[in-house]
């Protein structure tokens, strides 16, 4: 396997009861991250890159599941490809916290309100090394100050409500990266935190990422966020992966009108804009969804064809990826009627 992670049309499911066929959440989804990679996955809200990396860390549960024919690989750290969607529940907890973490938006609700900051972090050492007590307060101390947590010492006897929303989300990174994993999930680390604290923790972050093997998933709804921290970036829409591309390629030759939406409604690039862009419409609803494609909506561009069949996720030049039908070569249109 060439890559660290490998997602091959992964589907996730919504079921409705016995007799209501499921609804595809998400569908087609390939992905390929690579080692020491900062991989972004950008859209609105509603567009299923929370659960896309839920699905990563098994963490889907009814009335969600992964459809038949996905498969999600990952290179373990004893170098064996391991199909993680068959991976039995006591090996997935072993690998969870431990090759592959997770970041999540409200460090508030994912850290106990009961435990220490201390308890908390040596946790998640308790479950996947055999080290004294000592050597994981020692252990636990280390990585406080690492990301730059002051006071370490007095932190770490702390409980979560008496930290601000900054502190805590550096212990949640801080408990993420505890056992060195191989994978880091991201989602949304800085949207519930203020302007210059969100540049703080991505700025650590960063940082961090020299010092460690890890590759990471950054999750947000900003590309001005993956602007500062990721090298590719997969472009959800409605359940789908609508363009994919490095970063550059994204920023200076986007392909789909749905990505130069996005990128006319960042604000933290640049001064020049005024009034703030929003792209017009909402995201259509899951089980909803047009037999063509699904931004036609809201799309500038949109023509009789773009009503009629979903346009495929192709090539327009080597590694950029874009799913729109101004883009698809006469072969594709003509396979389309
Ligand atoms: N447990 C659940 N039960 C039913 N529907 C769900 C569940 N979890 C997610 N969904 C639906 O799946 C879709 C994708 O959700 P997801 O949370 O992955 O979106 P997202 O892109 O992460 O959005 P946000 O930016 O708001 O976090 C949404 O339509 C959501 O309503
Ligand atoms: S396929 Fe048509 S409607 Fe969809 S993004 Fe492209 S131009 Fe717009
Ligand atoms: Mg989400």
């Amino acid at each position: 396997m060439d890559h660290l992670l490998e997602m091959r049309n992964l589907s996730i499911d919504l079921y409705r009861g016995r007799r209501t066929p499921p609804v595809k959440l998400v569908e087609g989804i390939d992905l390929n991250i690579d080692k020491k990679q900062n991989f972004g996955i950008v859209g609105e809200s509603g567009c299923g890159k929370s659960i896309t990396c839920s699905s990563i860390m098994g963490l889907l549960s009814f009335p969600l599941s992964v459809g038949a024919g996905s498969s999600i690989r990952f290179q373990r750290e004893n170098g064996t490809d391991t199909e993680l969607l068959s991976l039995p529940k006591k090996q997935m907890q072993q690998l969870r916290g431990k090759e592959i973490s997770m970041i999540f938006q409200e460090p508030m609700t994912a850290l106990d309100p009961m435990y220490t900051i201390e308890d908390q972090i040596v946790e998640s050492l308790r479950f996947h090394t055999d080290l004294s007590r000592s050597a994981m307060r020692e252990a636990a101390l280390e990585m406080l100050r690492k990301v730059k947590i002051p006071r370490a010492e007095e932190i770490l006897k702390e409980y979560p409500h008496h930290l601000s929303g900054g502190m805590l989300q550096r212990v949640m990174i801080a408990i993420a990266l505890i056992n060195n994993p191989r994978l880091l999930i991201a989602d949304e680390p800085t949207t519930a935190l203020d302007v210059t604290i969100q540049a703080q923790i991505l700025d650590l972050m960063n940082e961090l990422r020299e010092s460690y093997d890890t590759s990471v998933i950054m999750i947000t709804h900003d590309l001005g966020v993956i602007a500062e921290t990721c090298e590719q970036v997969a472009v959800f829409y409605a359940g789908q992966v609508v363009e994919q591309a490095s970063v550059d390629d994204i920023f200076h030759h986007t392909a789909h009108p749905y990505t130069s939406g996005l990128l006319r409604s960042v604000t933290s690039l640049g001064g020049e804009q005024k009034e703030l862009y929003t792209i017009r419409g909402t995201v259509p609803t899951a089980g909803q969804f047009s037999s063509g494609c699904r931004f036609a909506d809201r799309c500038e561009h949109c023509t009789a064809r773009c009503r009629e069949a979903v346009p495929p996720l192709t090539e327009v030049a080597p590694g950029h990826q874009c799913r729109c039908w101004l883009h698809a070569s006469g072969a594709e249109k003509e396979a389309a009627r």
